[in-house]
């Protein structure tokens, strides 16, 4: 079959994506740790690739780039993602953080380590660091979700009013998030010790 021609007097229309058509909605950025930033022209881009190819935020890691490692963990609305299954243009108007937003968005200590930054590094929660940042997320959005009383796999009681903060809770509520040195003792070590902190430092408020 012939491939198809094109008259060479006809010129080829350049259509602009970002284009905005009179009575058309500007199209709203994504806010990266706090900045607005333009979506991808190309809607094929991922969230991750638009995070560490165009933004340079190569804090986040691309493992196996399929969702299988949860390397590329970040937050959305405070809410854990994969960003290598996530479309950049599908989070216009929301709000991405990363590792490196991890204190600049009022969830760390105003540029200071993150609480659970600093739990890493005392229980040795890392060797290689690649799934660091990953993990890191994972547990700022878990956290959440166990405060809120989201049930996981193992929870035992449906109806309690609070889940108990077991090892067993953790490590099913981690288990997206795989790391090949073989540091997941020191991981749930360090995340244990954060959230216990956190909800002592409430009570004595
Ligand atoms: S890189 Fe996204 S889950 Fe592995
Ligand atoms: S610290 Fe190396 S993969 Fe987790």
């Amino acid at each position: 079959m012939q491939p198809p021609t094109r008259n060479p007097c006809s010129p080829v229309m350049q259509v602009d994506p970002r284009h905005v058509a009179p009575g058309q909605e500007e199209p709203m950025g994504i806010v990266v740790n706090g900045t607005d930033v333009d979506p991808p022209d190309d809607p094929r881009v991922s969230l991750l690739d638009l995070l560490r190819e165009r933004l340079q935020l190569s804090g986040t890691k691309k493992g196996c780039d399929q969702g299988a490692c949860g390397a590329c963990t970040v937050l959305v609305d405070g809410e854990r993602i994969l960003s290598c299954l996530a479309l950049a243009v599908q989070y216009e108007g929301r709000s991405v953080t990363t590792i490196e937003g991890l204190g600049t968005e009022g969830l760390g200590t105003g540029g200071a380590l993150h609480p659970l930054q600093r739990a890493f590094i005392e229980h040795d929660g890392f060797q290689c660091g690649y799934c660091t940042p990953g993990q890191i997320c994972s547990a700022v959005g878990m956290i959440g979700e166990l405060r809120r009383g989201v049930p996981s796999h193992v929870t035992a009681d449906l109806a309690a009013a609070a889940i108990p903060c077991s090892r067993d809770e953790l490590r099913e509520r981690m288990s997206g998030n795989l790391c090949r040195c073989g540091a997941h003792n020191g991981i749930i070590d360090a995340i244990a010790e954060t959230y216990a902190e956190t909800l002592r430092a409430e009570a004595a408020e």
